[in-house]
């Protein structure tokens, strides 16, 4: 079967991707809103004017209820929506993990899924929550496997099946998951059970169950956030190779009365000020939305309206190469996303593989910035460089004769290199002129590895002030360097 996921650009794990459905072709990374086919605060047939492709519903609902049930066996789901693109459906395992249990089998759930004419259906998984016992989350995966192999062979149409990774906290769980249900084959991998984690803020660990479930899966498959609506962590979790989201988050948080940013959330009658130019936040004023009759609605939409900018915004980054900038800016958004971005980068060894070798101008935001992919490629390819003679390491590049064999421009956070790989990708970096203790650190620790390759090579290294570390003695003591010290640039 040829592949539904087409993948256009990439940058870190992250991707433009075009993912081919019964009804169409959604472009990724999306969000799919939320339908309660029971409450519409905004129609379905509304979503294509706020940037949606494609629909999440819930078929566990619509089964439930004799009037949704019929209409939908005859008319179709599409027209029981009134939506003529992509729809989703869910299966009833979030029901489950609320309610402890479901009136249907996975069989019947399936099976319904494809009656009604799905575009993307989901098997009876265990949402198995984080933090159980090694037992539970085992057993209850090995339930959630037999499941989703018995759909499989139960999907005879064109519905594109689902297969949710599961594994509570436990990494080899999620990895294994991972790759098993890669090897019978799924159109679309969502990442289960996470609502919890990003409930309790727990940002970080949401980054390894992504990091865990990625690496067991092909990286062209295509992946969904089960349960993410926030925007705020939408940048992060593309940069990890998350490609679709749902929320539910637009309609919930504007019930109580909470209005979405790209940095966080308000309260509405905590808004002095709209800080948005959507539709909505130019029309009303803050008093006015709030004591609007429809103010919920009037929310729902402005959230819907934020929503689908960050969207654009990070697509517009990873087309352009700076999608981990865009990260790094978001993650200081919360302590507990500033957390994620740092457990993120524990990960560099794994992004680095999938990360492009050249993308737009590497720009040094801070810290975590020391920790990126790309500088850790630059160290793992020291030995690439073969320094014969004498070499002078300074601050800056120089064009006149230096009178030594090789000259090398130390440049934190990546350490010494030959003067003329200075134009290329990612030595081309802006960085701050004076470096962060973690910036110089790296640097130094480079240098120092650099000098022990090339033991036949006498270093001489300009310091200047603004370079001090305390790895500055670490590197004198070796027997090839020798440090002088100077004033400028
Ligand atoms: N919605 C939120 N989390 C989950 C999950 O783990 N599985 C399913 N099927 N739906 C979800
Ligand atoms: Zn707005």
């Amino acid at each position: 079967m040829s592949s539904r996921f087409d993948i256009i650009h990439k940058d870190t794990a992250g991707r433009i991707g075009r993912l081919t459905t019964p009804h169409g072709v959604v472009e990724t990374p999306t969000v799919m809103p939320v339908i309660n086919p029971n409450i519409q605060t905004i129609k379905p047939s509304e979503m294509r004017d706020f940037g949606a492709q494609i629909l999440i519903t819930n078929s566990y609902i619509i089964y439930r209820k004799d009037e949704l049930r019929e209409k939908a066996l005859k008319d179709g789901l599409h027209a029981l929506l009134d939506f003529d693109g992509p729809i989703m459906t869910d299966s009833g395992s979030f029901q489950l993990s609320v309610y402890g249990e479901v009136e249907v089998t996975n069989e019947q759930i399936i099976d319904f899924q494809q009656k009604i004419g799905s575009d993307i259906g989901v098997p009876l998984d265990i949402p198995t929550p984080p933090d159980v016992s090694f037992e539970r989350a085992s057993e209850e995966l090995d339930i959630t496997i037999e499941r989703l192999q018995a759909a499989r062979k139960l999907v005879t149409g064109d519905m594109l099946l689902a297969g949710p990774v599961q594994g509570s906290s436990y990494m080899q769980l999620r990895e294994r998951c991972a790759r098993t249900l890669s090897e019978t084959g799924f159109d679309v991998y969502p990442f289960g059970a996470v609502v919890p984690l990003m409930e309790s803020y727990r940002y970080a660990d949401l980054v390894d169950v992504i990091a865990a479930s990625k690496k067991g899966l092909d990286p062209t498959a295509p992946v969904h956030l089960f349960g993410a609506g926030h925007p705020m962590m939408f940048a992060l979790a593309v940069a990890l190779g998350c490609d679709l989201f749902d929320s539910a988050a637009y309609a919930l948080y504007a019930k109580d009365r909470r209005y979405i940013t790209s940095r966080g959330t308000y309260h509405v009658d905590d808004l002095k000020y709209l800080p948005c130019s959507c539709p909505i936040c130019l029309k009303y004023s803050p008093e006015e939305l709030k004591k609007a009759h429809n103010s919920t609605e009037l929310l729902a939409r402005h959230n819907l309206y934020v929503t689908f900018e960050e969207i654009r915004i990070i697509k517009q980054a990873i087309w352009e190469g700076n999608l981990l900038e865009l990260v790094e800016q978001r993650c200081r958004s919360h302590p507990r996303m500033l957390e994620a971005l740092k457990q993120m980068y524990t990960h560099s060894e794994w992004l680095e593989k999938l990360d492009p070798a050249s993308k737009s101008t590497f720009f040094y935001c801070g810290p975590e910035s020391a920790k990126r992919p790309e500088v850790l490629r630059f160290a793992n390819q020291l030995e690439r460089f073969t320094i014969r003679g004498s070499a002078f390491i300074r601050p800056a590049p120089i064009k006149l004769d230096s009178g030594y064999d090789n000259v090398l421009v130390f440049k934190p956070p990546f350490g010494a290199y030959p003067q003329e790989l200075g134009e290329i990708y990612p030595l081309n970096a802006e960085v701050p002129r004076t470096p962060d203790q973690e910036s110089l650190e790296r640097a130094y620790v480079n240098t120092i590895r650099l000098a022990e390759l090339n033991p036949e090579t006498e270093f001489t290294y300009l310091l200047v002030e603004r370079f001090r570390h305390t790895l500055v003695d670490k590197l004198e003591s070796l027997p090839n360097v020798q440090i002088i010290v100077g004033h400028n640039p």
